[in-house]
């Protein structure tokens, strides 16, 4: 039961997404029908500008470590792992915002801030010098969502977190299908590249 009411507490908090919702109130837009569509900090970042960008992306992670604390607090070990998923899930599919909502790596940051910290240092900064090189977030998203469940299999993570790690970066690299067909089409966005609001 504990773990079936974390879930649903977790899920709604994940709807509540800060992408969106400083586009809408600091930008006047409806950030789904800009740049990518997606409700995401990079996608916010491209047409709100850079301030914009990173209070999503702050917003959107702080929920992550929020939710997990609480799961963690309420269910422990398992509560944090039910918590970690369902608010990744809410975030991704918010039924508050008719199921169309973002790809989940801020949130996922945030929960592993929460969960262990130390694998988000050792993958974060791979992600910054992918996207130092290459310009897109996308590519750094996909390749450290792909080394995730990698990175905590090596470092002897609970098998809990490692299932969980592998059900997280799924998601995210199912979610970012359409900038992996763009990548291979030559055609994906930068970050820098601006888009018409
Ligand atoms: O975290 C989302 C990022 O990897 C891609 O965002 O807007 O370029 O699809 P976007």
């Amino acid at each position: 039961m504990t773990i079936i009411t974390i879930s649903i507490i977790s899920y709604f908090l994940g709807n509540i997404s800060a992408s969106y919702l400083i586009a809408k109130y600091k930008g006047g837009i409806d950030i789904r029908k800009h740049g990518s569509g997606n409700a995401g900090a990079t996608n916010v970042l491209r047409t709100l500008g850079a301030k914009a960008g990173l209070l999503a992306f702050a917003g959107d992670a702080l929920k992550g470590v929020f939710a997990v604390v609480l799961g963690k607090l309420i269910g422990h070990d398992d509560g944090q792992i039910a918590a970690g998923i369902f608010v990744v899930i809410g975030h991704n599919w918010p039924m508050l915002l008719g199921f169309k909502g973002g790809k989940g790596i801020a949130t996922t940051i945030g929960v592993m801030i929460a969960i262990n910290p130390y694998i988000v240092a050792a993958i974060v900064p791979i992600g910054l010098i992918i996207i130092f090189i290459t310009k897109y977030v996308s590519l750094a998203s996909i390749i450290g969502m792909g080394i995730f469940p990698i990175t905590m299999l090596m470092t002897k993570q609970p098998g809990k977190l490692v299932l969980f790690s592998f059900l997280l970066s799924a998601m995210a690299i199912y979610r970012h299908k359409s900038n992996l067909s763009k990548l291979i089409a030559g055609t994906e966005a930068k970050i820098g590249d601006k888009v018409e609001r």
